[in-house]
């Protein structure tokens, strides 16, 4: 990478619109924001752009529903899809959301050979799948947001219980992207201290609990679609490791072949994330009684899969 970094954004829906939001603010790079609806993209980045004086950015932020302006992207973040409204699960998207990850994955990837693709619709580990066969890129340049923001409210959760910097609260969570994903309590340590001897076991569980369906609990309140400050937050950190080739441990949805035994799919696990995109995934050891919930979440993601390859994708 010589000079600025290049950032493509596809969606200017809320999610996309606050990643570009974050991104600026970090100035990571030069922005692009896509979207199929004409003067979305453009009226979004302007006003984003107009900020920057008073902020004090300095980046190109352009909104264009041409991929030819993507062009030479480092980091290409795709937010597009429905997404889900009060008692809608991820999944129910997944007929719809195949057919748009599908189309813009293949558009953008055309344009941007050599980026690390981020992935945040939904039903999540099945779109980067869908992303992954549509780009026809290498499996370490496609990678999956979601781990970052389950832990994030894992982390908020457990903060608020001990009224304590969430800075200070480290974790780790497996799995997909639904409500059967697995937080560790075990991984997970409050300013160095195992949080299982801070928190008792039934305050835990229902923490663990919350932020399992912490998704669904933001759905219920928004009532006309679901979250999108965390979900954006947790994109642009991942953006920020790969284009300072950080080499952030971060929880993502990475392509898991011999790992865990999982054969093949992109699940959430935590990996290096740097320039290369997924550098390496790492194994943690875990309880019986983890690996059986772990093993639940594969599953469910498999199925998933299959309905995205029965689709066509
Ligand atoms: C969530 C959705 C965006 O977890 O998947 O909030």
């Amino acid at each position: 990478m010589t000079g600025r970094a290049k950032i493509t954004i596809v969606g200017a829906g809320s999610v996309g619109a606050t990643c570009a939001h974050w991104t600026a603010a970090k100035e990571l790079g030069d922005i692009v924001l896509v979207d199929i609806v004409e003067g979305l993209p453009q009226g979004k980045a302007l006003d984003l752009r107009e900020a920057s004086p008073i902020e004090g950015f300095d980046c190109e932020i352009v909104g264009t529903n041409r991929y030819e302006e993507t062009a030479d992207s480092d980091v290409i973040i795709i937010t597009s899809g429905l997404a889900r409204k009060p008692g809608m699960s991820r999944d129910d998207l997944i007929a719809r959301n195949t057919e748009i990850v599908g189309s813009v994955a293949r558009q953008a990837a055309k344009f941007s050979p050599k980026a690390v693709m981020i992935v945040v619709s939904n039903p999540l580990d099945a779109m980067v799948y869908v992303a992954w066969k549509a780009s026809g890129f290498p499996t370490h340049r496609v990678v999956g947001q979601a781990g970052i923001l389950d832990t994030a409210r894992f982390r908020t959760f457990i903060a608020m219980e001990l009224g304590c910097s969430v800075e200070d609260i480290s974790t780790l969570l497996l799995g997909g992207h639904g409500d059967d994903m697995v937080p560790l309590p075990s991984c997970t340590a409050v300013g160095g201290i195992p949080v299982t001897s801070l928190i008792s076991k039934d305050r835990l569980d229902a923490i663990v609990d919350r932020a399992r369906k912490g998704g669904g609990e933001i759905v219920a309140l928004l009532k006309t679609g679901s979250a999108y400050y965390a979900p954006a937050a947790a994109s642009v950190q991942m953006a920020e490791a790969i284009i300072r080739d950080k080499k952030r441990v971060l929880p993502c949805a990475a392509y898991c072949g011999k790992e865990y035994g999982i054969g093949g799919y992109f699940v959430g696990v935590p990996c290096i994330l740097g320039k290369g995109g997924v550098e390496k995934v790492l194994e943690v050891p875990l309880s019986s009684q983890e690996k059986a919930a772990f093993q639940v979440s594969i599953e469910h993601v498999k199925e998933l899969v299959a309905v995205v390859q029965k689709i066509g994708a």
